[in-house]
Parts: structure tokens; sequence; C-alpha cells
């Protein structure tokens, strides 16, 4: 019997890491379904993709900060058997806490929290009864430092999925869940923030941190921190935490 093909969800799809997730996920011969709100885009990523590598790529153009949107995801997740969830989707937001408008922050929240809370709610019981699939939750290593909102949201998917991961092991299901530092895509122009101040060297490119993601991912790795540095400052932040987070927390929000 010829090995059977997986199918691979990607939320966030169209740019930056959730691309190279989408490239690298083609390249293994993965067919896949891609989730972002510009259609355009998304159409375009997929028609590349198709011909780079062949394979089935569906788009589904969906606001995972919209109740509706997310309903046409989980849509997708009960109604076909997902292989791997990549719940990526996510921005930044510039000013403080007190700054932002609820509304935003409620968007935020409904993006980063509710939308992968809701999508793992989706694709998990299909997982659970075949005994296989993976669950890839994007996080970043601000969940390790008080950084505002932002921060709280991926500490809270860190918290999710390291328990999601315990109680999925047993039954064949993986969860891991990424904490990248700063990668160079689309993200921080997105937010309007002024980079030029952060060094070189803490930068990663986005293929090179789903490269890692997804090795880490086969040999069942939990949490994982792309590149030495990051595991390092991680480590770090641990160790001395009253006096990073007092230092992260002034420059933050
Ligand atoms: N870049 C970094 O330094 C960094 C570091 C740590 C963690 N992360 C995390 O990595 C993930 C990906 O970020 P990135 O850096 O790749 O950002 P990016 O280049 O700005 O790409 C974001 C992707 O998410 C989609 N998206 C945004 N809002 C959405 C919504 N409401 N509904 C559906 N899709 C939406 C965007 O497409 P549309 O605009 O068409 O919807 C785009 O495909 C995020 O969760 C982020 O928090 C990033």
């Amino acid at each position: 019997m010829p090995p059977r093909t997986q199918t691979s969800l990607v939320t966030g799809a169209s740019a930056g890491i959730g691309l190279a997730f989408a490239r690298a996920l083609a390249a293994r011969g993965d067919d896949l379904v891609l989730v972002a709100r510009d259609r355009g885009r998304l159409d375009l990523v997929a028609a590349d993709l198709r011909s780079a590598y062949g394979g089935n790529v569906r788009t589904v153009a969906a606001d995972l900060a919209t109740d509706a949107g997310t309903e046409q995801v989980t849509d997708v997740l009960r109604g076909q058997p997902i292989d791997l969830l990549v719940n990526n989707a996510g921005h930044g937001t510039r000013t403080s806490f007190l700054d932002t408008a609820l509304a935003d922050e409620d968007s935020s929240l409904d993006l980063m929290v509710r939308a992968p809370m809701r999508l793992c709610h989706a694709a998990l019981p299909g997982m659970l009864d075949r005994g296989r699939g993976a669950v890839l939750n994007v996080a970043s290593v601000a969940a390790f430092l008080p950084r505002g909102t932002y921060g709280a949201h991926k500490a809270w998917l860190v918290s999710f999925s390291r328990w999601l991961a315990v109680s999925s092991r047993s039954r064949g299901v993986q969860v891991m869940v990424l904490c990248p530092g700063f990668v160079r895509t689309e993200f921080h122009q997105r937010m309007g923030a002024d980079m030029s101040g952060v060094p070189r060297w803490m930068w990663l490119e986005s293929d090179r941190v789903v490269g890692d993601a997804l090795a880490d991912l086969g040999r069942g790795v939990t949490v994982s921190i792309p590149s030495r540095r990051y595991r390092l400052l991680t480590r770090l932040a641990r160790l001395a935490p009253s006096a990073v987070a007092e230092r992260a927390s002034r420059q933050g929000r």
C-alpha cells in the first residue's frame, strides 16, 4: 500500500512563520488547508505551493478573531481528518495596555487564546479516536516574561499546551508549543514598531525556526525554543526571575 498522505492545517499561513510552515509541510508531501483573512494572498500562496510541490492545497479565508471565522475552521477540523494542526495566526499591539482600546484587546485575546483553544477542541477528538495526530501551537519567548497582554496570552498557550501534551500523549497524539524569539516576518512592521534597536544576533529566520520546530516535533519535544541563544536567555530568565522580569516589564506594556 502506498504511504498515506498527511493533511496539515496551518493558520496564519499567508506570511511569516505560517508561510514557512506551509512551505516546509508541502515540501515533505503533506496536503494542506491554509487559513488567513486575505483570500487573494492566500490563493496566491496556494497556487505557488501546488506548482512547486504538487498535492492538494485548500484555502479558507477566515478571521480567527471572530466567532464566525473560527467556526469556519472548526467545521473543517470536524469534517475531515487533519493530522497536524498548526495554531500560528497572531499579532502584536504597539500601544500599552491602558492606551489600547478594549475592543482591540478583546480581539487579540480572541485571536491568540480563544481561537487556538477552540481549534484544539475541534481537532483533538478525531485525532484521539484515530490514535494519531499532532497539534503545534505557536507561542513566544514573551510567554516567560511579563510583556503585557501579549505575553500573558502566550503564557496561557504554553500552559494549556503542556497540559494537553501530557493528557494526549498516551493516546498517540502529540502536542508541542513553539516559543520563538524575534523572527524576521511582517509581525513588527504590521504593529508599526521600530525594531532598529534590536541587535542582529537576536533575529531568527522563519525557515530555520520552522525546520527546527518540525525536528523537535519529530523528537517528541513539548516546549520548543528555537536556537541555543534563546534557550539560554529563557533559562536565565527562569533562574533570575525578579531582576529579569522587572527589567523586561519596564520596557514592556
Ligand atoms: N515574528 C516574531 O518575532 C514572533 C516571535 C514570537 C512569536 N511569534 C508568533 O508567531 C506567529 C506568527 O507571526 P508572524 O511573525 O509570522 O506574523 P506575520 O508575518 O505578521 O503573519 C501573521 C499571519 O497571521 C495571519 N493573521 C493575522 N491576523 C489574523 C486573523 N485575525 N485571522 C486569521 N489570520 C490572521 C496573517 O494573514 P492575514 O493578515 O491575511 O489574516 C498572516 O498570515 C504569531 O502567533 C506570533 O505571535 C512571532
